[in-house]
């Protein structure tokens, strides 16, 4: 029998559904899963599919069905499960088999892998997939990491089966260790504030101006024939359209408002603290969502100083000025991930092609978009600058940034909820004022901790006159 050009452990939703893209790209593959009545089970259902598939009941089976050098992807729950899994596999494995964690792991814990990898003379690769269920089935976008002699071994798989762009395919290697699964967190970490954003119009919407959900629908899907025109604000749309079946209201009506995270937005945020890099649309988006889960303490807020949001005069902002909001915003979200994006880069040496993390995710993944085409080509002009001084989003920063002013100052005038929009101002502001208010930070530090300062007429490091 001929052997497997692959191999898959961990037929959950995300594993299962690229088990059959690989194999509908022509790829023989062999998979295994903890509970084997999974593997069989999935293996039944492969249909067509079925006959490149081998379903193995061990991980010794899995390992014989596979040709030489091996390549086995691990689709298992991100921390503790991941090590498990290469614990158990290595020792099975010769010294030219890859292991690729394919997860959404932690890029520290990537790095630490991959360490340990390289010290045992194996290879290893962690990479980055997104674009959920449909996605793996049919075209993720895959953002890889680790050595690239170990890339090469499998890169003409992982390109056969991602997303493609205008004939472009949505997968690249990114650089060294961990860099793949820190590239995917930033992208979650845009992901949460597309998201955030997107939520924070719908409440200007609803709550200031008495939208219903099926009102929402129509200005979302009017967007995405747009400059806005993404992924996220299409199935926005969608959701806004639904109907539930067992009450025939609008599905969004009867839903929770509890966000839920498995905490890739949080990385995001904790890493860019690490870095000093600024990115506070993300970290308002992280925090809107912890604030999202206190719904208890939320209802007795409202209890006790009465309900936030006030309707707003029926011409106080039009559909133009919040689609325009939302412009900004996105911008100075983008700006902020590609500069935490430059700034990881340097700390840990990676070289990471920013255009090309760009053209990753114009397709296949969460928050594809045609903007991501424009940042593509501006950063392949001056990869390292701030997004929002490339001549392209400079001008639509001028044009839209007007609109994110009124829809920010009219909704907190409001008590409408915008932090995620807020912040995006807040960055534009901080980025456009030469002469900040740091000087009386550097003040209070020297006065309570001789911590010095910088004078702006003469250099080397000064003291005030109010030392001992
Ligand atoms: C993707 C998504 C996917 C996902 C995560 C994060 O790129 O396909 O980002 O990885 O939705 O599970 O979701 P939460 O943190 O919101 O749970």
């Amino acid at each position: 029998m001929s052997k497997s050009e692959i191999g898959l452990i961990g037929l959950g939703t995300m594993g299962a559904m690229l088990s059959l893209n690989i194999a509908e790209k022509g790829f023989a593959i062999s998979v295994f899963n903890r509970t084997s009545s999974r593997t069989s089970e999935f293996h039944a259902q492969a249909g067509v599919l079925a006959d490149r598939i081998t379903p193995c009941d061990s991980l010794e089976a899995l390992v014989a069905s596979i040709a030489e050098p091996r390549a086995i992807i691990l689709m298992v729950p991100a921390g503790a499960p991941v090590d498990e899994q290469i614990a158990a596999l290595r020792p099975l494995l010769g010294k030219d088999d890859l292991i690729i964690d394919a997860g959404n792991a932690n890029f520290r814990d990537t790095e630490t892998r991959a360490a340990k990898a390289e010290a045992d003379g194996v290879p290893f690769l962690g990479i980055g997939v997104s674009g959920g269920e449909e996605g793996a089935r049919h075209g993720p976008s895959i953002m890889g990491g680790g050595r690239k002699q170990a890339w090469d071994q499998v890169g003409h798989i992982l390109t056969a089966i991602s997303a493609d762009y205008e004939g472009t395919s949505c997968t690249t290697w990114m650089g060294q260790g961990g860099s793949g699964h820190f590239v995917k967190a930033v992208h979650n970490g845009i992901e949460y504030a597309d998201m955030q954003m997107i939520a924070e119009v719908y409440g200007i919407m609803r709550d200031g101006q008495g939208a219903d959900a099926a009102t929402c629908a129509e200005t979302f899907k009017a967007w995405n024939a747009g400059p806005l025109k993404s992924y996220l604000v299409e199935i926005s749309g969608e959701v806004s359209a639904a109907t539930d079946a067992d009450t025939g209201s609008a599905v969004l009506d009867i839903i929770l408002d509890r966000a839920g995270q498995k905490g890739t937005g949080r990385w995001t945020v904790i890493e860019a603290q690490h870095l000093g890099a600024p990115i506070p649309v993300i970290e308002a988006a992280v925090a809107a969502r912890n604030l999202s889960a206190m719904k208890t303490e939320r209802e007795r807020g409202e209890a006790t100083f009465g309900a936030a949001p006030v309707a707003l005069k029926s011409d106080a902002l039009s559909v133009g000025e919040l689609e325009q909001a939302l412009i900004a915003g996105k911008i100075m979200c983008y700006a902020q991930g590609f500069h935490l994006l430059n700034a990881a880069s340097t700390e840990f040496g990676w070289d990471l092609p920013m255009p090309e993390v760009a053209r990753v995710w114009r397709e296949g993944c969460i928050i594809r978009s045609t903007m991501l085409n424009d940042m593509a080509e501006a950063l392949t002009a001056a990869p390292q600058d701030n997004l929002m001084f490339a001549p392209f989003f400079a001008k639509l920063v001028e044009d839209n940034m007007p609109a994110l002013r009124k829809v920010v100052a009219t909704a907190i005038s409001h008590g409408l909820q915008v932090p995620a929009l807020a912040a995006g101002l807040g960055y534009y502001d901080a980025m456009r004022t030469g002469r900040s208010t740091a000087n009386m930070i550097q003040a209070q530090r020297d006065f309570f901790g001789a911590h010095s300062f910088e004078r702006t007429d003469k250099d080397g490091a000064h003291h005030g006159p109010w030392g001992a």
